[in-house]
């Protein structure tokens, strides 16, 4: 693989998904990985991703000069970049002029990983560190207004450095630098895509499983319906899918896992539709915690039964049910696998997720894989588009959509505003622009308004389209007017029970995406 060490960047990711859009795997690694432990990866490529410390303080975070030497082609970008440059014997110090954001840089040698480069390119920049001099050996390919060295090559071993972030789209031309890299400089080919992943996985997950029947829970997510689908790719019938209908799903997506998905799929699936049972234990809760808690306990004990009913019929052909298949996505695992941990800022109990006391080996077959990977695979398996392009969804689902107590009536009229808003986000072309779009209806808040003449007192719908790389950060998406304007005429005409649709404006921070 191509190793992305990480020094703490919030790019770090981004990188390692950059360079398996130029069509090579690669794989992240902390920065506290000894060298040794690093080179016996047998990397392809090294990049060093950006992080917050400076290279001259003590105690900021490096690496063994080792990696510089191993005849691995290395790209150091902004502190990865500083780190090289520093440990070589370059001079790096506080920048006269710091630089953040939007900078245009001089491109004095257009080769190496600036091949191609016009004269001058647009970057973004965030540094107050600067490399004055590079080290012996190299030669400097760019400059800035506060970065003497922007970039620089040592062709010789196979060194590469920039100061700026071409990871990021605000560098228009930062893809072709790390293209560059990657197949000129590195000589790597293109050689990782949908139909190479799932060839792998499929080998995998055979080797994986044998003979050995496997239960698979489906959520009406991309994640379970592509991890499902590979693995019945692989073993077919061996393979049963539990779907627990919550009743807490969209318009139409229930439909979507029992008819279309089965359809496209062909796969064993044994659909259990709790709602009254949900409905019944989230009565008079309306503190959205407890919400999560019940619907997650609930969830827990209605899939163990359908998957006591699996096991059973197994049982008849004498054969185990050894395995759960998960969707585990590769973010999942880089975030529980380091880091300090974030705070606990919602409990979110994944509802598909796995009980804690099973029994089970897992088969993750999406655990190297970054959503959009996730998406061309869904894809290149003919799932139908729909799911394949779902919006991230909560597993408690409209259940921390209604602010208040959730009732059959609630949720049907939010179900209805929801498919209205979604409608029309498509029609206006939206839905790869926006993140997600929770509607939520605030269900114990009362308006004033009029409608056919009428004084009503009627409940508001709230709008929240965002826009975001992976949830953790998100901007409200600038829907065009017409169209806001267009849902909720549409919401208040179609929806009698609503009088007012009004629009979060908030990012996150301060405000989180789901309003529960
Ligand atoms: P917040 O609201 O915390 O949401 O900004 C971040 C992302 O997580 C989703 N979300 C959940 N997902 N169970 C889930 O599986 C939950 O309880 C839950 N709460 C929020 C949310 O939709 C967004 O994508």
């Amino acid at each position: 693989p191509v190793l992305v060490v990480d020094f703490g960047a919030q790019y770090a990711q981004l990188i390692a998904r950059r360079v398996r859009e130029a069509g090579v795997y690669s794989e992240l690694v902390p920065h506290s990985m000894p060298a040794d432990e690093i080179l016996a990866k047998d990397p392809k490529a090294i990049i060093l991703s950006g992080g917050p410390a400076s290279v001259f303080e003590p105690g900021a975070p490096s690496i063994d000069t080792k990696v510089f030497n191993a005849g691995v082609p290395v790209l150091g970008i902004c502190y990865g970049f500083q780190v090289m440059a520093y440990e070589l014997g370059g001079k790096v110090d506080k920048a006269a002029l710091g630089e953040y954001g939007k900078t245009e840089a001089v491109i004095d040698d257009a080769a190496d990983i600036l091949a191609g480069s016009p004269a001058e390119q647009t970057t973004w920049m965030s540094h107050g560190v600067a490399v004055e001099t590079a080290p012996e050996g190299f030669k400097v390919l760019a400059h800035t207004e506060g970065a003497p060295v922007a970039a620089m090559a040592d062709e010789a071993r196979k060194l590469y450095g920039v100061q700026w972030h071409p990871e990021v789209k605000h560098s228009p031309l930062g893809q072709a630098l790390i293209e560059n890299f990657l197949h000129e400089c590195a000589g790597l080919p293109r050689d990782w895509d949908a139909s190479s992943i799932i060839e792998d996985q499929v080998a995998k997950i055979r080797a994986q499983v044998g003979d050995a029947q496997v239960i698979c829970g489906l959520s009406g997510g991309v994640d379970s319906a592509v991890a499902a689908a590979l693995v019945h790719k692989a073993i077919g019938d061996q393979l049963t899918c539990v779907f627990v209908d919550h009743g807490l799903l969209r318009k139409g997506e229930a439909e979507q896992v029992k008819h279309d998905f089965v359809e496209a799929t062909g796969i064993k699936l044994i659909a259990v539709d709790a709602s009254e049972d949900f409905l019944t234990a989230l009565k008079g809760v309306s503190e959205p915690e407890r919400k999560r808690k019940i619907i997650g306990e609930k969830f827990i004990r209605t899939f163990e039964k359908a998957q006591r009913q699996v096991i059973a019929e197994a049982g008849e052909n004498g054969k185990e049910v050894k395995f759960l298949v998960q969707g585990t996505l590769y973010p999942d695992v880089v975030e529980s696998g380091g880091g300090d941990g974030a705070a606990n800022i919602k409990s979110h109990h994944n509802v598909g997720g796995l009980p804690k006391d099973l029994k089970f080996e897992l088969v993750e077959p999406l655990r190297t894989l970054f959503k959009d990977e996730v998406r061309a695979i869904g894809t290149e398996l003919g799932l139908p588009e729909a799911m394949v392009w779902r919006q991230p969804f909560p597993g408690p689902g409209l259940g921390i959509r209604i602010i208040g107590e959730i009732t059959k009536e609630r949720l049907d009229l939010l179900r209805e505003a929801d498919a209205i808003a979604r409608e029309e986000l498509t029609r206006a072309g939206l839905d790869r622009d926006i993140w997600q779009c929770p509607v939520v209806l605030l269900a114990d808040v009362h308006s004033v308004g009029v409608q056919g003449d009428e004084r009503t007192y009627g409940s508001p719908i709230v709008l929240r389209p965002v826009s975001s790389e992976d949830a953790m950060t998100a901007d409200w998406s600038r829907v065009p007017y017409d169209v806001l304007a267009t849902i909720s005429t549409r919401i208040t005409n179609e929806c009698r029970q609503i009088n007012r649709v009004v629009l979060d404006c908030t990012s996150k921070p301060p405000a989180t995406i789901e309003w529960e």
